[in-house]
């Protein structure tokens, strides 16, 4: 006698088959996650031989740069392919001109440079955008309460041909002003640096995720306002392809989605239109949300970890920007 149910046809789809052992399993998974997966961002401070370590995003330190380069060092050691380095910048640092971002020796390209010379085969990647050098915060120059478009333009600029001459491996402006790959690209060619990678911050949200990340920076207390003006609005989904589109025949080499968990939709429009080298960046309060629920013990926060970057990898992601790169790729090579 059959136990199959009256209607159902024969013989029964059994998809649980191919789940029944950890063998089959790996057999039948349609996608992976690996070390060459992961970029860094890591938070850099002035002096020597210090860290600090971030309220909000636990198990995260702004780093001196020898510590940096430590970092870096093990980042390299177990395979991690990029770092991205991001400024912790004091209120002596933040003018209304902005001028420490295309400073060559500022504290980033300083970074670049000391990592650049010890550890030579990691790439490294740099944050375009005014705000840990702006007066209030934002990414662009503020004029009578707006924001200066076509001029923050040609100060990222500068700033972009200083991270290059430095030692940046891939540009990632995170400014979202509009013409800013094109005339990074355009002078990127002119000085001889055509050679160096732009990722574009392409569809970059206004979001609330990046809470903890501003306390990294230091740029909580600064900001004035929002950044609903040249942040895209988290309804649009179509304006994304926009963007992308546009960055990309601007000359963009790779293009981000961020945040990244809460707008894995946008990740696979992009990937599916363009198939271009698409990446997410796992932000801040999406670190924390996991750490802080782990902490609770209500979570397991490892498995929700290894989880949620499988998560990037299926809706279509080439890589994330994790700050949970070093402890993954342990996982990953344990
Ligand atoms: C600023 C910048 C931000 C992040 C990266 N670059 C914050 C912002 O736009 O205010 C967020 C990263 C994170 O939250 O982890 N140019």
């Amino acid at each position: 006698m059959s136990i199959t149910p009256v209607n159902a046809p024969f013989p029964m789809t059994r998809l649980r088959r191919l789940r029944r052992t950890a063998a089959l399993r790996g057999l039948a998974a349609e996608n992976t996650l690996s070390v060459n997966d992961l970029i860094w961002p890591i938070f850099v401070m002035e002096g020597q031989n210090d860290s600090y370590a971030i309220p909000s995003m636990p198990g995260v330190m702004r780093l001196t740069v020898d510590r940096a380069v430590l970092a870096a060092k093990e980042a390299h050691d177990l395979g991690i392919p990029a770092i991205c380095i991001f400024p912790y910048t004091d209120d002596a640092s933040r003018t209304e001109d902005c001028a420490l971002a295309w400073s060559p020796d500022n504290l980033s390209n300083r970074a670049t440079a000391a990592i650049k010379a010890a550890v030579p085969d990691i790439a490294i990647m740099t944050d375009v955008a005014l705000d840990p050098y702006n007066a209030n915060g934002h990414d662009g120059f503020v004029r009578d309460g707006t924001i200066v478009n076509d001029e923050t333009v040609e100060a990222l600029v500068k700033m972009t041909l200083a991270q290059a001459a430095a030692g940046a491996d891939i540009i990632g402006p995170s400014d979202m002003m509009d013409g800013r790959i094109g005339a990074m690209r355009r002078a990127l060619e002119a000085d001889g640096f055509q050679d160096v990678a732009i990722l574009s911050y392409s569809a970059k949200y206004a979001s609330a995720f990046y809470g903890p990340f501003r306390d990294a920076l230091g740029a909580s207390g600064a900001l004035v306002g929002d950044k609903k003006t040249y942040q895209m609005n988290p309804a649009n989904s179509d304006e994304a392809l926009r963007l992308v589109a546009r960055d990309l025949s601007e000359g963009a080499d790779m293009v981000m989605v961020k945040p990244g968990l809460p707008y894995l939709d946008i990740c696979r429009r992009v990937k599916d239109q363009f198939g271009a080298p698409t990446y997410a960046y796992q932000v801040s309060g999406e670190y924390a949300m996991i750490m802080g629920a782990g902490a609770n013990g209500w979570i397991n926060e490892e498995q929700v970890m290894m989880e949620s970057l499988m998560a990037f990898k299926r809706a279509g992601c080439d890589g994330i920007l994790t700050y949970f790169a070093p402890r993954v790729a342990k996982l990953l090579g344990a």
